[in-house]
Order: C-alpha cells, then structure tokens, then sequence
C-alpha cells in the first residue's frame, strides 16, 4: 500500500481516513475522490492531490489509477440506509454499479479494493444476539442488498482474479467531524449536538433498540489495519464483523447525563428507520477479526461520549 485512491473522500468515514491515510503515508502518495458538489476543502484540499472520481464513470477512475500509480482503492462511496430506502435505483448504481467498477479496474490494474460492508448486511431472520460472522443474511432494504452482493462480488473477485479485497461490516460510527446523512444509526451523532446546544432531543428509534457502534478513530483503524494485515492469516475476506459497544437510545442518554446532567431525550419513532434498526443485530461476534488480523477496538460507551462532546464543544456550538 503505497499509492492510494479514496473513492468517496469527503464523506463521513473518507474525509477523516483521508487524513489518517496521510500522515501514515505520506500526504502526496494518497488521493482525494470526490463527487462534482461534495469538493474537498480545507485541510483536505491543502494537505494532499485531489481528483474529481466518480464510481459510476470507469474511465475517470482507471485515469486516476494510471495517473497516480495507484495501487490501493478505500471504496467509501454509498447512499446510508434511510436514503437508500428513498432512492434504492441510485443506490445499487453507486453500491454496486460501483463496486463492479472498481473491481474490474482492479483485477486490470492489480489494486487491493478495501469496500465498507455493514450491520446492514444482516436481516431480521439472522440470530440477533452475538450475531456469528457466517450466518443467515438475508436483509430485505436496498442498503442490505447491496452491501451482501458487494461481499459476494469481493470475494468472488478475489477468488477468481486474485484481487486482494477485504471488508468490515461496520456498525453505527459515530464521529465528529464530518455529518454522516441519511442513516438508521445516525441518531446517535445527532444527539450529541443536541445534549451541547441543551436542546431536547428526539430520537427516531424507540427504547430498547440496540444496534452495534463504533467510534471514529476505531473505525478508521479497522480499515487501515485490515488493508494491511498478513494476507497468509486471512481466512475471511469479505466481509468481517466489527464492533466496539452496544446500545439502546436509553443507555445513550444515560452516559451522555453523566456530563450534561440536565439533558433530556423524548421520543419521535420514525417508522423507516426503527423498521430497519429492528432487522439488524442488537450486538455481533467480532472473535474472527479479533483472531485474523487483530482487531480491538481502542473506545467504549463511556470514553466515546466523553470525547464527542469535549470535541463538540471545541466547535462552540451554540447552547
Ligand atoms: N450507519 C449505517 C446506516 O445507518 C449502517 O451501516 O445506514
């Protein structure tokens, strides 16, 4: 990994792995995709190359690649899974339209594809509880379907054409530096902004849905640390359980209290999302990344919400 492409760059996971991609290897040597309309800027435009690299034109990625050399693709390109409900045409073109792409660029070129899979990957007839890393996933949204069929595609492009592909099914990342849009998990970003303006908030999913989260900087790790595992201890590829905590709205707002004593959380169930959170699992089994390529995440519960809202702040976000 040594020249790389980020697909995706200036949203939610790319801008803030973009960055990390550059200070480890070296900010000339990592490039920044985006979308005509979602531009990098700041930091992002000033610290390294940028290109306009849409998913859905293959002639524009495969330039890129000639261009930069490149041999390694983060493929963070994709519609989250309340929008991907309203608009599941351009989700699959971009899910897996564009993964198709991408692979076959990197079966040309010899590029690793590293693609974000998802909790959404599972459905609501797969075990809920520790949810194993081999088991039923049969997800009834566009989001879900296109993320199973992204991890089918990866493997079979690895199998078939030997390109290193590997995958995480990210849980609900939470972070603070760029807005996640559109997302089942994204309640729980949302309310932190809510708890330092001293708003009431208004969760869109009920008391007692559990998903699985995740911390930025962990996720970010993941994917970087994944890419560069020892291929030899890989037995999965596409796509390996991930998480770092588990909670319903009630435990959110309880760790929140313990540094914003006063804030207060009601309940405004939107019937898209709180279908979607209740086909997920409440909580997965990640042993197999813990054992593959040594995962373990760096943040819980309790140290998250104390650091999001101690950045949130430093935002001075009106009370
Ligand atoms: N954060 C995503 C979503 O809620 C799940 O992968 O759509």
């Amino acid at each position: 990994m040594k020249y790389i492409l980020i697909i995706g760059s200036t949203g939610q996971i790319g801008s803030e792995l973009t960055m990390a991609l550059r200070s480890g290897y070296g900010n000339s040597n990592v490039v920044a995709g985006y979308i005509k309309g979602a531009e990098p800027k700041g930091e992002l435009l000033e610290s390294g190359p940028s290109e306009e690299a849409d998913i859905t034109n293959s002639e524009q990625i495969a330039g890129i690649v000639k261009k930069y050399k490149i041999d390694t693709i983060y493929n963070m390109a994709a519609l989250l899974s309340a929008v991907a409900e309203a608009k599941p045409q351009l989700a699959w073109k971009i899910g897996l339209g564009g993964l198709f792409n991408i692979l076959e660029i990197a079966a040309e070129m010899r590029c690793a594809v590293f693609t974000p899979s998802s909790i959404g990957a599972f459905g609501a007839d797969t075990p809920k509880k520790n949810t194993p890393q081999d088991t039923v996933q049969r997800p009834q949204t566009m989001y879900g379907v296109t993320k199973v069929a992204g991890e089918l595609l990866s493997d079979y492009y690895f199998k078939r054409f030997g390109v290193d592909t590997r995958s995480v099914r990210y849980p609900g990342l939470i972070s603070h530096v760029t807005p996640p849009g559109g997302g089942t998990t994204d309640y729980a970003v949302e309310i932190f902004y809510s708890a330092v303006r001293g708003e009431v908030f208004k969760s869109p999913v009920s008391a007692g849905t559990f998903m699985d989260m995740m911390y930025m900087p962990d996720a970010l790790c993941a994917a970087i640390s994944l890419m560069e595992a020892d291929p030899a201890k890989l037995v999965h590829r596409n796509s390996f359980n991930i998480t770092s905590m588990s909670f319903d709205p009630e435990m959110l707002k309880s760790a929140i209290c313990k540094y914003v004593p006063d804030f207060r959380m009601e309940y405004e169930i939107d019937p898209v999302r709180q279908a979607i959170a209740d086909s997920w699992p409440d909580s997965m089994d990640d042993s197999c990344a813990r054992k593959e390529w040594g995962w373990s995440p760096k943040y819980n519960l309790d140290s998250m919400t104390e650091n999001m809202l101690e950045e949130i702040r430093k935002k001075r976000v009106q009370r």
